[in-house]
């Protein structure tokens, strides 16, 4: 029974304690700013006695840590932190004991922005800290861009804070011109991911580069995107599929890819240094993999190489995609050959009616061959009759 009043003492002194740590208004405050997803470091220092403390982080109306170092029998209970932050917290707990209390919380999000403290309880006394305002930043870091029904499409995925999007073209046109929508949500976790779309035809006979502007407070990227003509082809042809970009880019990235998803070939290109990777299924059919960076040579084009070539050379400030439609046609022979098979069957149909009528021609032939051998031979049998009477008669 005593322990439980003094159990319950204690957690009444601890609220109490709490309370009063919130509502003063005189605690020092500073700013923490992370970029997403990194290790965020949230510093905290008290006077440690060097024995034990129990050591409690708070956001504003949640427990993100709460853990014991050294001998803590004096104080009961213990605060599990709640679900979004387990797991993803961590003190330096060699450090605790003499007075270190700093907090690292890994993976962190927008929504993980916000007002932090942590509070120290040693045996003879607790400490709050002063006010931590976390920011979470994330920068634009890639911006996508890729035709599809005849709109080219820009996305941007996980910025914060809010991005705009804008579209320009190269060479320039009147904005008027296209039609776009642009579509901005907010994941659970804070992020914003951007997408926006314009037709791809500005005008008729007017092809142009279209450019996709993705900013926010903390950078700026953009992706530039050019459809070139369409390649036709026959089966066991030698094509080159382009990739454009700046000649004085030297620095990049480079991926190529297949109806939209497939690899193909990647290569990192760093001044004079060049790491060229060509996937498995690709081997066999790509030429002279290092020249990827100016064209995909396919010296040996098959029925299945069909489909949408994507070259995506990512720089520091700016990713170039080329989109290039191949289409595999069987050759002009092949529908010679196809006429010249025709031909043949219909000859052969022909021929063959032919022989059929000839074949009954023939047995008709026979059948009156037949008949008149017949009649000729009765009427030489009567004549070898009438011989034969001439004979006996000759005979007789
Ligand atoms: C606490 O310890 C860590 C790890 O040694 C160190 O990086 C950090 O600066 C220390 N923080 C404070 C507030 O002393
Ligand atoms: C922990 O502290 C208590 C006093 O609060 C003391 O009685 C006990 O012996 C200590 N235990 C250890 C292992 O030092
Ligand atoms: C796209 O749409 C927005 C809003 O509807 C408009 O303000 C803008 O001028 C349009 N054009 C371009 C090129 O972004």
């Amino acid at each position: 029974m005593a322990a439980e009043v003094h159990f319950f003492l204690r957690s009444l002194g601890l609220l109490l304690l709490l309370g009063t740590f919130w509502h003063s208004s005189a605690t020092k405050q500073w700013n923490v700013t992370c970029l997403a997803s990194s290790e965020c470091v949230l510093p905290c220092n008290f006077v440690s006695d060097g024995e034990g403390a129990r050591i409690m982080w708070y956001t504003r109306k949640a427990v993100v840590s709460c853990t014991r170092y050294g001998n803590t029998s004096f104080v009961v209970g213990h605060n599990s932190a709640v679900d979004r932050y387990k797991n993803r917290t961590s003190l330096y707990a060699e450090h605790v004991l003499e007075g270190n209390a700093t907090l690292v919380l890994r993976n962190v999000t927008p929504r993980d922005s916000g007002k932090y403290f942590c509070i120290t309880i040693k045996r003879l006394a607790a400490e709050k800290s002063g006010v931590i305002v976390l920011e979470v930043k994330s920068p634009v870091q890639e911006v996508h861009m890729e035709l599809s029904d005849e709109a080219v499409f820009c996305r941007a995925d996980g910025i914060y804070p809010e991005p705009v999007l804008a579209w320009s073209t190269d060479p320039p046109t009147d904005a008027g011109l296209f039609y776009n929508k642009t579509k901005i949500e907010q994941t659970q976790l804070g992020f914003y991911d951007v997408e926006s779309r314009v037709q791809l035809k500005v005008a008729e006979n007017i092809s142009v580069d279209f450019i996709c502007n993705v900013s926010n407070a903390i950078n700026s990227r953009r992706a530039r995107f050019k459809m070139e003509e369409s390649i036709h082809t026959a089966p066991g042809s030698e094509i080159k599929i382009p990739c454009s970009f700046p000649a004085e880019v030297d620095t990049f990235d480079l991926l190529w890819r297949f109806r939209r998803s497939e690899h193909i070939l990647s290569m990192n290109v760093s001044g004079l240094r060049r790491r060229t990777t060509v996937s498995e299924d690709w081997k066999i059919h790509v030429m002279d993999g290092r020249s990827a960076w100016r064209h995909l040579k396919l010296p040996n084009v098959v029925a299945e190489h069909q489909g949408t070539y994507t070259c995506q050379v990512r720089t520091s400030q700016v990713t170039y995609v080329t989109q290039t439609d191949v289409i595999v046609t069987p050759d002009s022979k092949v529908p010679l050959l196809i006429y010249t098979i025709l031909g043949v069957l219909s000859f052969l149909m022909a021929a063959s009616s032919g022989v059929l009528a000839f074949i009954g021609c023939k047995v008709r032939t026979l059948l009156g061959y037949q008949k008149t051998h017949s009649r000729e031979r009765d009427s030489t049998a009567s004549n070898q009759e009438s011989n034969k009477v001439t004979v006996d008669g000759a005979r007789t």
